[in-house]
């Protein structure tokens, strides 16, 4: 079947109160540039098809979802979907495919760096029942990553490669954010899916264990005109961690995985303070080893809150609170690490067992609780 068949007749006679066939899901963080300009490529590219556009907002500081409300007065084809106090793509994407009931959905990014004009061609491919998913991406033959920098373009095929070998999943473009479904195949998986990170398409394949037929539309990956880039270091390390979950069957949770590596990095940060304050500024032993223990609790915190938790990361008044309640788990938490170590040795004495079943403990008590009661979901 081809795009035309698809149309219900001339792009005129659309009439924008028929009920939608497709639904393209557009999550916005900090977009408000974007909005107006993907809207008119929509129409454009979709003219003739019963298309709606559902932007997720994650309650953007710069107004996003305002334009896309004064958008949607004039336009019924937009709709705005905010969320309060929540951050993440893979959680806005899910949540706007949920709030369709179109027969299909499509992802599509903001920023226009997703080619609007191969809609219909995805569209055509599930409407004649050759895929169950279509994915454009951008390493088949045809597609291109475009303006990525070297940096990028090098992070992005290794994350590539790594998904694809460790994961076993058969996608050229796995990471891609741009892609089409039957609205009615995403309920058999939803509740499965992970609403953090950037790996939405990954998690969908994942998810329903290689059974949807996938067929990847080559596109080339175009400029960001407005705006910045989400992706940094907490999106690289969480997708890390995903891909350890799913290696452990789901038993790590990936935050856990993010919140032992910043564990790790505290220990470097406590012996080369501790070097410093014992070696060259000649400190008592004593003292430089509570300078280095605090420094290590202030770097771990910050990280913690910068990467593990970015998308519940506290400011202001909440971060001197949060960092006290951080100290306090942190030094209950050493209790009970020496106390089941303790016991383990007078039960079994082989020091270095006993020793890491302490420490494994008090970094789960430590995440467990930090989770609830520091970085907990409002
Ligand atoms: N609602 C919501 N919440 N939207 C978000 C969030 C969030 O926390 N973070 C990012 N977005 C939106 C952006 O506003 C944009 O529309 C889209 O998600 C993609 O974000 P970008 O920041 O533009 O990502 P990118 O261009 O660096 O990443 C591209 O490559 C990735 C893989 O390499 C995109 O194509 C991603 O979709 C893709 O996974
Ligand atoms: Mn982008």
């Amino acid at each position: 079947m081809s795009a035309r068949a698809i149309a219900t007749s001339s792009p005129a006679e659309v009439p924008t109160s028929a009920p939608a066939l497709l639904s393209v899901v557009i999550p916005t963080f900090n977009e408000r540039g974007n909005v107006r300009e993907i809207v008119a490529r929509l129409h454009r590219a979709l003219a003739g098809i019963a298309w709606e556009a559902i932007f997720v907002d994650d309650d953007s500081p710069d107004g996003t979802a305002e334009v896309v409300k004064d958008v949607a007065t004039e336009d019924r084809r937009v709709r705005c979907l905010k969320r309060l106090g929540r951050r993440g793509l893979a959680g806005a994407c899910i949540e706007g495919m949920l709030a369709s009931s179109a027969t299909y959905v499509a992802v599509m990014d903001a920023d226009q760096q997703h080619d609007e004009t191969i809609l219909p061609r995805m569209l055509a491919t599930l409407a004649a029942d050759e895929a169950d998913l279509v994915v454009g991406s951008r390493y088949v033959a045809g597609g291109s990553a475009g303006s990525f920098t070297p940096e990028r373009a090098k992070l992005s095929r290794t994350a590539t490669n790594l998904a694809r070998r460790l994961l076993g999943v058969d996608l050229s473009d796995p990471m891609s954010g741009f892609f089409m479904l039957r609205r009615d195949q995403l309920d058999d998986v939803a509740a499965e899916l992970s609403p953090v990170g950037f790996k939405i398409l990954l998690d969908i394949v994942l998810t329903a264990k290689n059974r949807l037929r996938v067929t990847e539309i080559p596109y080339e990956f175009r400029e960001r005109t407005h705006g910045r880039s989400k992706f940094d270091a907490a999106i690289a390390l969480e997708f890390a961690g995903l891909a350890l979950a799913k290696l452990t069957g789901g038993v790590i949770d990936p935050r856990f995985i993010s919140f032992a590596l910043v564990g790790t990095t505290g220990l470097a940060v406590h012996l080369v303070i501790l070097r410093f304050a014992f070696e060259s500024f000649a400190f008592k032993f004593w003292l430089a080893q509570t300078i280095a223990t605090f420094a290590a609790l202030v770097s771990n915190f910050l990280l913690n809150n910068r990467l593990t938790y970015y998308d519940r990361r506290l400011s202001g008044w909440r971060l001197i609170t949060g960092f006290l309640g951080f100290c306090l788990i942190g030094a209950a938490g050493a209790v009970t690490n020496v106390g089941l170590a303790s016991w383990l040795y007078s039960q079994e004495p082989t020091w270095w067992l006993a020793g890491a079943a302490g420490a494994i403990m008090g970094a789960l008590w430590n995440y467990s609780m930090s989770s609830q009661f520091v970085w907990r979901t409002r």
